[in-house]
């Protein structure tokens, strides 16, 4: 029996479902573990989910808006509000901010696809500044380089990749001398710290999701924004609800973009027990760096960012030689991995209008040829560690 939730979630975690239910080898140590989660937590989540049925209250509601307060206060903003997922944040970021037609906005080709996928569903075009190889995220020089020559730019989209913030000040200033506003694609990034202050609380807006996979995973989809500006905050609410602010009276379009109850229920339970599987997290990366460094490469493990930062390994990724090679070896030991991500989005099929040639941003495309996340998660053991360590040893002392 495959203890692993991951490969039994269909759609983007599709073909690994195939390859659970065709008989494919099993996986003992797993990318991620949900049901170890459950187990640690369900009389909690059975009596929160118990307390929506019995108030029969699905959509909105005080769960949401105590979720809401309690993640304003996590993040350390003054406003955060609930929508249907990660996606839907950076849409509603860019709809608040005028984005539109006309416009370009600058992000990193290197994420997931949704960051680009916004920009180009708002009407405006991605832009792209390659990443730096220390962080995996925007390289600010990069950025000020494709700034100072694209006047249309209107904002600024960092991501914090993995769980690691990019280095924002520089980005927030040239952002500043610009007047355009920076929002944050928190999405893996939750409770990360950059120079003492948190993802989210950055930028004009900062962009989080609870798809069940992230750190603060709900049982469904779901995400919230965070912004210190009463204004953004009120246009994002209406947005989320057709753009009423006043019950059938509608000043703009906006969209369907409700946060569940049910789901604002499940993730107070979690969030209560986020900063406990944080801590774990990092320790569980530190000891992933002793054991990885203890094989004298040629791996390398993330490295340490060139500024003061929490980390909060969403996943822990390695640079590795024959990257293919060990993941099939991994496998061949029933040990999780996954590619995040195999195509820079500038080489995307869909953004092929966009003119990129291969060799625009070197370190995405190199990026995309040698990373791989391993497990990672709070409930994992150390010994689990230690195994996949082991794996990754002999099978470059085989091949050396
Ligand atoms: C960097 C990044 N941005 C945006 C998203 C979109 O979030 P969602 O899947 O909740 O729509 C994700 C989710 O995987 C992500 O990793």
């Amino acid at each position: 029996m495959v203890s692993s939730l991951y490969p039994r979630m269909p759609g983007r975690h599709g073909s690994r479902y195939h390859e659970c239910v065709s008989g494919a080898k099993a996986i003992r140590i797993p990318l991620l573990d949900l049901r170890a989660q459950y187990e640690t937590i369900r009389a909690e989540v059975e009596q929160a989910v118990r307390g929506v049925f019995e108030s029969q209250q699905f959509i909105l509601g005080p769960d949401v808006a105590a979720l809401e307060q309690e993640v304003a206060e996590y993040c350390g903003v003054s406003h955060a509000i609930g929508c249907g997922s990660g996606t839907d944040a950076l849409l509603l970021a860019l709809r608040a901010l005028d984005i539109g037609p006309g416009d370009e906005v600058l992000t990193t080709p290197f994420t997931f696809f949704a960051t680009a996928g916004a920009i180009a569903n708002v009407g405006a075009r991605p832009v792209f500044a390659d990443i730096d190889p220390a962080t995996f995220n925007l390289d600010p020089a990069q950025a000020r380089a494709v700034l100072d020559s694209h006047p249309r730019v209107r904002a600024l989209l960092p991501v914090h990749l993995y769980g690691l913030c990019a280095d924002m000040d520089p980005l927030l200033e040239m952002a500043r001398e610009r007047g355009i506003p920076v929002i944050e694609d928190a999405a893996q990034a939750i409770g990360a710290e950059y120079r003492g202050r948190r993802a989210g609380s950055m930028g004009s807006i900062g962009c989080f999701s609870f798809f069940p996979t992230k750190n603060l995973g709900g049982a469904g989809e779901g995400g919230i924004l965070t912004t210190n500006d009463g204004r953004l905050a009120a246009r994002l609410r209406a947005l989320r609800v057709h753009g009423s602010r006043v019950r059938y009276f509608h000043d703009e379009v906006g969209t369907n973009s409700r946060l569940d109850t049910l789901q604002a229920a499940v993730l107070r339970v979690k969030l209560r027990h986020l900063e406990s599987w944080t801590a774990r997290r990092i320790q569980l990366a530190g000891l992933y760096r002793e054991k990885l460094a203890a094989l004298g490469g040629p791996v390398m493990p993330p490295p340490l960012p060139p500024y003061p930062a929490r980390h909060v390994f969403h996943q822990f990724v390695i640079r590795a030689p024959e990257r293919d090679r060990l993941r099939e070896r991994l496998s061949a030991r029933g040990i999780g991995s996954e590619i995040y991500y195999p195509l820079p989005l500038h080489r995307q099929k869909c953004f092929a209008w966009l003119g990129y040639p291969e060799g625009s941003f070197p370190e995405s495309e190199r990026a995309a040829r040698e990373v791989l996340a391993l497990p990672i998660y709070p409930e994992m053991s150390s010994s689990s560690i230690e195994e996949i360590c082991s794996v990754i040893g002999r099978f470059y002392s085989a091949s050396s």
